[in-house]
């Protein structure tokens, strides 16, 4: 079980660090012959369970799926709404893959504003630790 603070869910430094590890080993299944630009994605719910992803892409360009919707996805369908963390990872140092506003609005569904988003680089390297609030502060509501 994750910790929570006030009810919000703190991620140990350990269990973050393997969710990013879980999302960089994911990148090398990437399917990206068009872009060379493989992404990789990792959810973590509420039990510590992780769910990953990698881009595939296609010939026609628009059926591209991203790692984060993929991810997203195997967690929902195995019946994990409960997510806690997301990380990302792809990019260069100076440009890390940041989630499209498409898979922002997908993890909005399942996600709250504090809900951490951890965008690392493809290979080791700094990236950056931000909350779901601060990626798409105003999502489509009905
Ligand atoms: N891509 C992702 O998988 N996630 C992101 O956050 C950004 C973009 C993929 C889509 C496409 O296969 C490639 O990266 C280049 O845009």
């Amino acid at each position: 079980m994750i910790p929570h603070t006030h009810d919000k869910p703190v991620i140990p430094s350990a269990v973050r660090d393997a969710l990013i590890q879980h999302a960089r080993a994911t990148a090398q299944s990437a399917y990206c012959p068009y872009s060379h630009y493989p992404v990789g994605a990792a959810v973590l719910t509420a039990d510590g369970a992780v769910y990953t992803g990698c881009n595939v892409e296609n010939v026609s360009y628009g059926l591209t799926m991203c790692a984060e919707r993929i991810a997203l996805y195997k967690a929902i369908s195995q019946g994990r709404r409960d997510i806690v963390a997301l990380a990302v990872v792809g990019g260069t140092s100076r440009h890390p893959a940041t989630p499209c506003g498409a898979c922002l609005q997908v993890l909005a569904e399942f996600a709250d504003a504090e809900t951490p988003v951890f965008i690392r680089p493809l290979k080791s390297g700094r990236g950056v630790d931000r909350v779901f609030s601060e990626m798409l502060p105003v999502v489509f509501q009905k």
